[in-house]
């Protein structure tokens, strides 16, 4: 029996308490799947405004000192409960997290991000500090905890608490890299020495990420096959070079879903339940989403999309294809927030095809379910994606999933064959409308043979998604970074 280990994992979202997309969705169901293992795992994010709705905050520690360039600010640690057995702890600062997002508004990224997150990472570890807790590793995801390898390898290296805290950093998107510019670097309290090529320096500018993949023990990123991808020019903004470079200690492992959180038998948001064995709820499922979209209730096939609205959601090829994908006799709804131009697009092509095409823009977790639940096809065609769990969670209700074969979508989708009767779904690789139309002809086609339709829906629910396999592959990954930081059980 190997030892259990203390894991910290630092997110800047978490489901239930905030969430703009996917990240939020891993960081609370992992440490939940990591807890059963037996491991001692904690959470850490901001405490946004608002997250005290999803359960009692006591105070961990009144007074966190944090220092920000020449001065030093002063925040909380707050403690509260993720599932029955995970404590998460909510650094707080009202300036910087008492605002109406997490990150910014549709007029931009707050103004203040650089300072914001600088705080959440080095505040993190003066928490810790003050806590008395020491993990084993420090897990960290994304930009906003890349400083956090960055510190404790440095202005942290001698402490006797930190100094030998293992770090493994998670890319969950390749594209957002929290780029500021050179005038931020004091702020970090980190020496010049740091801001060259090989260090924090990204073309003159201070880049979040790159200090998460050039500092910490071990990297990861979200699927086998984006892993590789990350590693070529296509796919690697900029930054091929250092994951080259870093090769030998960058892992993929895809992610999971919360199948108890995902479940069509008793999710409280469809009309009906339904399962594997009982798909009859599911037609009621549609028949409501029809009505409470305002599209015909004719027995068309409905494509169903969540998604943010942003440029590597290849949302672009549905808005080129939707005239043919209507004209084939398909029906589209939508659930989407994010760039402006993309709804304002949607809205009008919405218009265009009343009773065709529904368009809803906003964030609205019951109206994804539904969506999930009530459409017969999911729509991915991503021009890149790291997982992705919008088709993990649509095979889950047994919606086929449509995908661009990039990234996760590409590992965890298998792709149909009609004559065989297996595959969850159909794929296409080349980022076109002419593509995409001709995976949905093919979806289009087995659609209309009831009997193969249901086998395709029978063999996407009975897929496992669940977290505890790749949960044993993080812990393999945990090991791996405790013992390149020299601490710890292995
Ligand atoms: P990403 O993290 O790139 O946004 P993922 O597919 O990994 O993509 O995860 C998206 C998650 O966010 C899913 O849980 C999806 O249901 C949810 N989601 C995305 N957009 C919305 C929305 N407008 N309303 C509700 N849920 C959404
Ligand atoms: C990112 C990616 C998505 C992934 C999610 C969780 O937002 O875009 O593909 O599923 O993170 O890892």
């Amino acid at each position: 029996m190997t030892q259990p280990l203390r894991l910290l994992l630092i997110s800047s979202e978490v489901e239930p308490f905030a969430k703009t997309g996917g990240l939020a969705d891993v960081a609370g169901a992992l440490p939940q799947a990591l807890a059963t293992l037996g491991h001692d795992v904690r959470v850490l994010m901001p405490k946004y405004r608002g997250v005290e709705r999803h359960g009692t905050l006591r105070t961990a520690v009144p007074r966190v000192r944090v220092p920000i360039g020449d001065r030093t600010t002063e925040g909380a640690l707050l403690e509260g409960r993720l599932g029955r057995a995970v404590p998460v702890y909510f650094l707080a600062h009202d300036h910087y997290y008492d605002r109406p997002a997490l990150y910014g508004t549709g007029q931009g990224d707050y103004l203040d991000n650089c300072e914001r997150f600088i705080f959440f990472c080095r505040g993190a570890l003066e928490a810790l500090r003050a806590l008395g807790w020491t993990p084993h590793v420090i897990h960290a995801n994304d930009w906003q905890s890349g400083l956090v390898p960055v510190y404790l390898e440095t202005l942290y290296k001698d402490d006797p608490a930190l100094g030998e805290v293992g770090t493994l950093f998670t890319i969950h998107n390749l594209a957002y890299q929290g780029v500021f510019w050179h005038f931020d670097m004091p702020l970090t309290g980190l020496g010049w020495d740091l801001f060259t090529p090989a260090g924090l320096e990204f073309y003159g500018k201070l880049n979040f990420l790159k200090g998460g993949l050039v500092f910490a023990d071990v990297l990861n990123t979200v699927s086998k096959t984006y892993a590789q991808e990350i590693q070529t020019a296509e796919f690697g903004c900029g930054l091929e070079g250092v994951l080259q470079y870093r090769r030998a200690d960058l892992h993929g492992v895809v992610n999971g879903i919360d199948v108890a959180a995902w479940d069509p038998a008793t999710d409280r948001d469809l009309t009906k339940p339904y399962s594997a064995e009982d798909l009859a709820g599911k037609a009621a499922c549609k028949q409501a989403l029809a009505q409470e979209l305002g599209i015909d209730a004719d027995g068309a096939p409905i494509i169903g999309i969540v998604s943010r609205l942003a440029a590597q959601k290849g949302l672009d090829l549905v808005l080129e294809a939707l005239p043919e994908l209507v004209e084939a006799g398909f029906e589209l709804v939508l659930l989407g927030a994010g760039e402006p131009g993309l709804e304002t697009a949607f809205g009008q092509a919405a218009r265009a095809s009343r009773g065709r095409i529904a368009i809803r823009t906003g964030f609205d977790g019951a109206l994804a379910r539904r969506i999930y639940a009530g459409a017969d096809m999911f729509l991915m065609p991503s021009r890149y994606e790291p997982c992705g769990l919008g088709q993990m969670i649509s095979m889950r209700y047994g919606t086929i999933p449509i995908v661009r074969r990039t990234g996760g979508l590409a590992d965890t989708v298998v792709e149909a064959r009609p004559a065989r009767r297996t595959g969850t779904g159909f794929g296409f690789a080349e980022p076109t409308a002419r593509a995409l139309l001709e995976a949905a002809t093919r979806a289009l086609a087995a659609y209309r043979e009831p009997a193969l339709w249901r086998q395709l829906q029978r063999n996407a629910m009975a897929q496992d998604f669940s977290w505890p396999a790749s949960a044993r592959e993080y812990v393999a990954l945990y090991r791996k970074a405790a013992k390149a930081a020299g601490r710890g059980p292995t």
